[in-house]
């Protein structure tokens, strides 16, 4: 990969937008004319460690630094863990680091007209925040699936919302025609170098408020974050490790470090929705890729599992992208940190209220804390009390019963009873599990694919083959 730009600091203006990647002059309907000029593909443009220092100078006055501290996850983990909580920045996510050093960057004659992105979330609030913050017009494009709490947060920051495209793809062709028409500029929220330096502001902050780190594992969507967290951390602590964490329903950034380029990559719905970006940028490739050390793809039910634990355990809200950091070690997918000192970034807090709940009942679902069985028992007098006595007899609490007779190819006298309950943990299912197959003959338990979309386990099974750290 050619990385020839050096410093992201070097164009001060927005550069012309009548020619696309490749030099041509373009045509106003073809979607080449539809070109970054901050994010060439032709042109990748390699971030410095002075232009996150210039960062961190500009935007202290409008960024918390957001504390880093000791996790009580520590113990059950055996991993030494400091969350850096930057889910508590005013709109919930580390994005307006970039964003306001991006808004600042700006010349006045840019500021005054406006500028326009595309974002179905985490950027698009920040950009709007700050925007209204230091009177600069902001125009967002959100996609049809953009969560409905982010869009009318967005609307109250006084951002004009524009809901266009399936897709974060559809959306961010919109916008930068959009831009072009109305001479806006167009800012990308993870690979516009400002945004990179702006996001590294993270890291400098982490260095100086955890001593002896070992590691960071940061979560990984365009590449922004990890990008500027790596350049910030490995320019004053080459040592310590860097680590990305990607959803398995979209690792682009693990397939662009395989072949060397931002590649296309599908991406599928995910719990961590501020991660699903199918391409990273060109920018913040070049920029994390000779620093980051490796990276990991974590699966659903760990991120489900994370949300719970945080809520439970660290008394803290975070999106499914910001928990990837903690899924990673849960599913024993970095067990080399065993006894390490590791700074994860819990870097979002923006969850609907209804994905929280469906997350948390996934989450308690992996646990084997909520489980559902079907059982055909005694249509007669007694029939289903004596199963509510069995569940009674070990601590079991039924959430839901239903029960069922017309379908049955069973006889006349039986009646298949459906149940969905809370057990105290895994152990105690498998026990619901084992007494249930022990009393009566035809028991179906519950398969955890039905809580997390795959796995096709049984509780039994999952037991055997879970990591050690749940
Ligand atoms: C909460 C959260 N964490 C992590 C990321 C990943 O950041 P990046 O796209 O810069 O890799 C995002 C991106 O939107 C996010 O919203």
């Amino acid at each position: 990969m050619s990385t020839n730009e050096g410093s992201a600091n070097q164009p001060q203006q927005t550069p012309t937008i009548s020619v696309n990647g490749n030099g041509v002059a373009v045509n106003g309907s073809d979607p080449s004319d539809l070109f970054d000029p901050w994010c060439d593909p032709n042109r990748p443009r390699i971030v410095q460690f002075q232009d996150i220092s210039a960062a961190a100078f500009k935007i202290k006055s409008g960024i918390m630094m957001t504390p880093c501290t000791r996790s009580h996850l520590s113990n059950l983990t055996g991993t030494q863990i400091f969350f850096k909580k930057d889910f508590l920045q005013y709109t919930g996510s580390f994005k307006e680091r970039g964003a306001r050093y991006t808004l600042l960057m700006l010349p006045e004659a840019n500021q005054k007209q406006g500028v326009c992105t595309a974002s179905a979330g985490n950027h698009a609030l920040a950009l709007s925040y700050h925007g209204q913050e230091l009177g600069i017009p902001v125009t967002v494009v959100m996609p049809i699936v953009a969560p409905i709490m982010k869009v009318q947060s967005c609307r109250q920051f006084g951002a004009n919302i524009i809901i266009h495209g399936r897709d974060i793809g559809e959306s961010r062709e919109f916008a930068m025609r959009l831009a072009k028409e109305k001479s806006l500029t167009y800012i990308n929220g993870y690979d516009h170098p400002h945004i990179i330096a702006g996001q590294g502001t993270m890291g400098l902050e982490i260095v100086e408020q955890v001593k002896n780190i070992d590691a960071v594992v940061v979560p990984v969507g365009g590449g922004g974050l990890i990008a500027g967290v790596a350049l910030a951390v490995k320019s004053l602590y080459p040592h310590i490790q860097v680590i990305g964490v990607e959803s398995e329903r979209c690792a682009s950034f693990s397939c662009a470090l395989k072949v060397g380029q931002p590649i296309y990559t599908k991406a599928e719905s995910t719990l961590a929705d501020g991660l699903a970006v199918p391409r990273v940028g060109i920018n913040s490739l070049a920029t994390a890729a000779p620093l980051v050390d490796k990276c990991v793809v974590v699966k659903e039910e760990y991120i489900a599992m994370a949300i719970l634990r945080l809520v439970e355990i660290e008394k803290a809200v975070v999106e499914g992208a910001g928990a990837c950091g903690l899924a990673a070690i849960l599913a024993g997918l970095l067990p080399e940190l065993k006894g390490k000192r590791v700074v994860i970034p819990l870097c979002g807090g923006n969850i609907d209220t209804t994905v929280l709940g469906r997350c948390l009942e996934r989450g308690l679902a992996v646990d084997g804390r909520l489980v559902k069985f079907s059982v055909t028992v005694s249509d007669r007098p007694g029939g289903i009390a004596e199963l509510c006595r069995l569940m009674a007899n070990l601590g079991v609490s039924i959430k839901d019963i239903l029960h069922e007779r017309a379908w049955l190819k069973s006889d006349i006298f039986s009646v298949e009873v459906r149940v969905m309950c809370e057990t105290r943990d895994l152990e105690h299912a498998v026990e619901l599990e084992r007494a249930l197959k022990e009393h009566y003959n035809n028991v179906h338990f519950g398969k955890m694919a039905d809580a997390l979309g795959g796995s096709g386990l049984t509780v039994d099974e999952v037991m055997d083959s879970r990591s050690p750290l749940l």
